[in-house]
């Protein structure tokens, strides 16, 4: 079905029905289908002419939800052919690789995941059409209305490759020739971005690191009290396991390292040794950073912290918890913030995730290659993660630390399959609610 009445050659490949509008056709007909295939415009909804936009917007998500209006063509057309199958029926579509990460599509990825039995999105690294400079997948549902069983993601190199994986299961071997990797999860099936999840921000630009950040020692020469700085971390060596506890902080600041910022609150700017740190700052050649802000002594933070992440580092990235309260880091290190009030053992199982093969593989897909191997991760691109959803909490804690002590020995196939046992495990207790 096409709404262009001009016939091309692979007509003759179907019985095709041409100058019919396939989102109103569809509102209308109640005929049901085992199989519906679709290749829809990508086209977004401000670019339509109003009275087509109109049509489009009509068009309801499977879970009753509206479609907004900030969303692509392609998502009416997804939710009308849903609307069309039969129970166990299987579909397929050619979409752009917005399918993965988009806001607007959210609703419709996670009415996926519950309503399928299998589900696979073959990723190509390369655009599958040579018009359309966008990356594309292919999303193939198969027992709809089914159990969900399984989803996997194929991320192939070449369009060739993908439509022979296409092509039959005998030719899918998980990393064969085809694809060049592949993630399975199976028996969890509610995937979320990484944005719905947590808040990632830079850590505190101080604008003057070596007037704003103290070692231990330099804080005693100065005579400073605790309560005019913060505990922090300047470095991603200083992330030592999957926690930062009070312990692991002191045994930082016994090394020597710069483990304080200094922070004064108005309260004690006339304390004696404190007016003095803040004359020797007064008259350090002012960094514009440091003269722009008010007051200037005082680096601004992020509001809450659960957590710190490495944006750049070989091992990829990976959360390191945060239980040592006020502890906070600089920019040479991301901030996390859950935005839902999560025990420590839940946070632990979302960090797990992050260490999953099916989120390692998304990462070496985004991250972008520094010199000496170095991978940067913009939060950006880490918002964009898909991440499992843990079903189970008890005892997460524990496992985190065991992977992330695998990781950061350099073994990072360990810390996966740690991760990915984890998932697997189809108890479920204490549901994590995102
Ligand atoms: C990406 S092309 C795919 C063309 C062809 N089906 C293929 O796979 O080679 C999208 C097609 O959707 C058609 N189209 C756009 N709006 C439509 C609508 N409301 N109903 C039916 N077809 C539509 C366009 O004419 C265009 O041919």
């Amino acid at each position: 079905m096409d709404i262009d009445p001009t016939h091309v050659p692979t007509d003759n490949k179907a019985q095709v029905l041409r100058g019919c509008d396939f989102l109103a056709w569809s509102a209308d007909t109640e005929e049901r289908f085992d199989r519906v295939v679709g290749n829809p415009p990508y086209l977004s909804f401000r670019r339509l002419p109003p009275e087509l936009r109109e049509v489009a917007l009509r068009v309801r998500q499977p879970d009753g939800e509206r479609i907004s209006g900030n969303a692509n063509c392609w998502l009416a057309f997804l939710c009308s052919a849903v609307r069309l199958l039969r129970q166990g029926g299987a579909l397929g579509f050619v979409l752009p690789a917005a399918w993965e990460y988009a806001d607007y599509a959210q609703s419709l990825r996670n009415y996926f995941c519950k309503s399928f039995e299998d589900i696979e999105v073959h990723r190509c690294s390369r655009p599958l059409f040579e018009l359309v400079q966008e990356g594309s997948i292919v999303l193939i549902g198969k027992g709809y209305l089914k159990s969900p069983l399984s989803f996997q993601r194929f991320l192939h190199t070449t369009p060739k490759a993908l439509i022979s994986a296409l092509n039959g299961p005998s030719q899918r071997s998980p990393l064969g020739r085809n694809a060049v990797s592949k993630t399975k999860v199976s028996g969890n099936r509610q995937i979320r971005q990484l944005k719905e999840i947590m808040e990632i921000r830079l850590g505190g630009v101080t604008g003057d690191a070596g007037y704003f950040l103290l070692s231990e020692k330099q804080r005693r020469e100065h005579r400073l009290p605790v309560t005019c700085l913060r505990p922090v971390l300047s470095k991603a060596q200083h992330l030592p396991g999957s926690e930062l506890t009070s312990k692991a902080w002191l045994t930082l600041r016994d090394s020597g390292a710069r483990v304080w910022l200094f922070r004064p609150p108005p309260s004690l700017l006339t304390h004696p040794h404190i007016a003095a740190y803040l004359i020797l700052g007064k008259n350090r050649p002012a960094g514009h950073k440091v003269s722009r802000r008010t007051p200037w002594y005082q680096t601004p933070l992020p509001r809450s912290c659960d957590g710190f992440l490495s944006g750049m580092s070989s091992a990829g990235p990976w959360i390191a918890l945060r239980v040592m309260p006020r502890l906070i880091a600089t920019n040479t290190l991301y901030i996390i913030r859950f935005l839902k009030r999560y025990s420590l053992d839940e946070r632990a199982a979302w960090a797990l995730a992050m260490l999953t093969s099916e989120v390692r593989t998304q990462w070496q897909e985004v991250r972008r290659v520094y010199a000496a191997g170095l991978a940067k991760l913009e939060p950006g691109d880490l918002g964009r993660l898909l991440l499992p959803e843990p079903h189970r909490v008890s005892g997460a804690r524990k496992v985190l630390g065991e992977a992330t002590a695998a990781l950061l020995d350099g073994n990072a196939a360990r810390a996966s399959e740690i991760a990915d046992g984890w998932f697997r495990d189809r108890r479920r207790q204490n549901a994590v609610r995102a």
